[in-house]
């Protein structure tokens, strides 16, 4: 299949661009403090607009424009998504999970504010994500609203998200490598699945035209939750934003102690060239998301 091969550091480019049309979308979305809840709206406001990657949210676009999507409705659901990851992570760095102090380069909502207001703040943009999405002006159409809403509860639940985070906190000693890939695909991997299938969602595409896409963010999300693994082995504070060397001292299991750094390396790498070739046709239309794979796999925060 025939690839447009973009020049070196467009994307870096192209991700900061989309970051900027994301922020002010997550901007215009989010509640101003006012009144006596403004304590919660204020820490939601305080995690979001943090300056995250946004990178579910450029997924979104990308596979929106595969199918004609006004970019207004990709970007509301790429706000969607990201309040949504964001409450993942404020839960994320609790003292009764991860415990971090750290989170996009400042300190973690819990620490910012208190527990209490974390886990409220959590809860709030866990909720507005679906609020954003029930919103007519994310589509006039009430059954792709509902598709939205489904394939979004499914991908954060128990199943899903919050499947992996469980499974993850129990950290067993004795998982193998398929132990782990199921955990990543399910803690990290279906946000991922639900950013790339929004676009033929919203475009109201076939399922066969939404299946190239589903297989490539399965496999990048896993490729993302190996580099992640990675970065908390071999790079820094200053670089990622957050705690490194959390997974080891919380005993683990990931890629990267089954396999050492360069087979968890290998393995990104042959996920990532699943994932481009699963894009099919799609890779000529949509070279940021055929470029995307090793991109997540080099980057160093
Ligand atoms: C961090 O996600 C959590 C994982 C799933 C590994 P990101 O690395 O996308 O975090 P932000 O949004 O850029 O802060
Ligand atoms: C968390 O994974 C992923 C979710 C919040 C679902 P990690 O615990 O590895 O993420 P970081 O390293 O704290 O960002
Ligand atoms: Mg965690
Ligand atoms: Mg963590
Ligand atoms: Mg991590």
């Amino acid at each position: 299949m025939d690839t447009v091969q973009l020049p070196p550091d467009y994307l870096n480019g192209a991700i900061a661009a989309s970051a900027k049309l994301v922020d002010a979308t997550l901007d215009a979305v989010l509640p101003q403090p006012a009144g006596r809840q403004a304590r919660v709206q204020e820490a939601m406001r305080y995690a979001v607009m943090a300056g995250g990657k946004r990178l579910r949210p450029f997924l979104v676009r990308h596979s929106a424009r595969l199918f004609g999507v006004d970019d207004s409705r990709s970007l509301r659901v790429g706000a969607a998504i990201e309040a949504l990851h964001t409450y993942s992570l404020v839960h994320d760095d609790l003292p009764c999970m991860d415990d971090d102090d750290l989170r996009r380069g400042r300190p973690t909502t819990h620490i910012a504010f208190d527990e209490m207001t974390a886990v409220l703040a959590g809860d709030a943009l866990l909720t507005i994500a679906f609020e954003i999405l029930a919103d007519a002006r994310t589509h006039p159409s009430a059954d792709v609203r509902c598709a939205l809403i489904a394939r979004l509860a499914d991908a954060s639940g128990h199943s899903g998200m919050i499947g992996g985070q469980i499974i993850d906190m129990l950290a067993d000693k004795n998982f193998g490598v398929d132990d782990v890939i199921d955990l990543q695909r399910r803690k990290t991997g279906q946000l991922f699945e639900f950013s790339c299938e929004a676009g033929p969602i919203l475009g109201q595409a076939a399922a066969d035209d939404r299946a190239g896409l589903k297989a490539y963010a399965q496999d990048i999300g896993v490729v993302f939750q190996i580099t992640d693994d990675l970065l908390d082995v071999t790079s820094t504070a200053e670089k990622t934003g957050k705690a490194v060397g959390k997974d080891a001292d919380m005993g683990k299991q990931t890629l990267v102690t089954l396999l050492g750094v360069e087979g968890a390396r290998a393995e990104a790498q042959k996920r990532a060239r699943r994932a481009v070739d699963a894009l099919g046709s799609y890779a000529a239309q949509a070279p940021e998301l055929s470029a995307l794979p090793f991109f997540l796999l080099d980057r160093d925060s």
